[in-house]
């Protein structure tokens, strides 16, 4: 069922003195990208890491990074995020004005778009983003805590962008974040999700994934 789905666990839920082996226990059990959650404590309350944390963790493993920075103006930093290892950029709507070179930012340093969108913002404030990213993350939960439950509307948001991918045939992924374990996991996959984020129920050992 879940062949052509990723999973891309959140290093939130992780143990933070032990992230070299939180991306070990990430390759050993299916992951396949990793969730990086970056909260500035403005754009959502806590803080978590930046961009050192980030590169050392850099040197504990091959796979990709994306970087889901909830953080006001991200386009004064994404590049040192690129700097510090991240393969994917994601990034919020709702956090800037100048999403379009957000985009272009991150295509210039030759890396993958993402644009994340908070549970209530519709489809419709990316319309003319969709044919030039390469990630859709449709939040799930609301911003800045693991360990929430998923918001039902926010599935139809993916059915939503699954349907407009293959009308228009635009070729970016769609992610959800927040509130994924076994039981959400077929409606978000019947929707049409093609990465799945998952930090509380991935390292509390929870998600049936094979
Ligand atoms: C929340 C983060 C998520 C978080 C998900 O703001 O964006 O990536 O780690 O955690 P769970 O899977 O526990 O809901
Ligand atoms: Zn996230």
């Amino acid at each position: 069922m879940k062949s052509n789905v990723m999973l891309s666990p959140s290093l939130l839920s992780a143990d933070f003195s032990n992230l070299a082996g939180a991306v070990g226990t990430i390759k050993e059990n299916s992951g396949s990208l990793v969730h990086i959650d970056v909260m500035d404590g403005h754009f959502v309350p806590q803080v978590t890491y930046g961009q050192p944390v980030i590169a050392s963790v850099r040197k504990c493993t091959d796979l990709p990074f994306d970087v889901h920075l909830m953080v006001e103006h991200p386009e004064s930093s994404i590049s040192s995020y690129i700097d510090a290892g991240a393969d994917w950029v994601t990034f919020h709507i709702e956090a800037t004005c100048h999403a379009d070179r957000c985009v272009q930012i991150i295509h210039e340093r030759g890396k993958k778009a993402g644009i994340a969108l908070c549970p209530a913002t519709p489809v419709s404030a990316i319309e003319t983003l969709l044919p030039f990213v390469d990630l859709v993350l449709v939040m799930t939960v609301n911003p800045g805590w693991g360990g929430q439950k998923l918001i039902p509307y926010t599935v139809e948001k993916v059915r939503k962008l699954a349907d407009i991918k293959r009308k228009e045939g635009f070729d970016y992924k769609i992610s959800v974040d927040g509130g994924i374990n076994s039981s959400t996991l077929p409606s978000v996959i019947d929707a049409g999700t093609d990465i799945v984020v998952s930090g509380s129920s991935f390292f509390k050992g929870e998600l049936k994934w094979e």
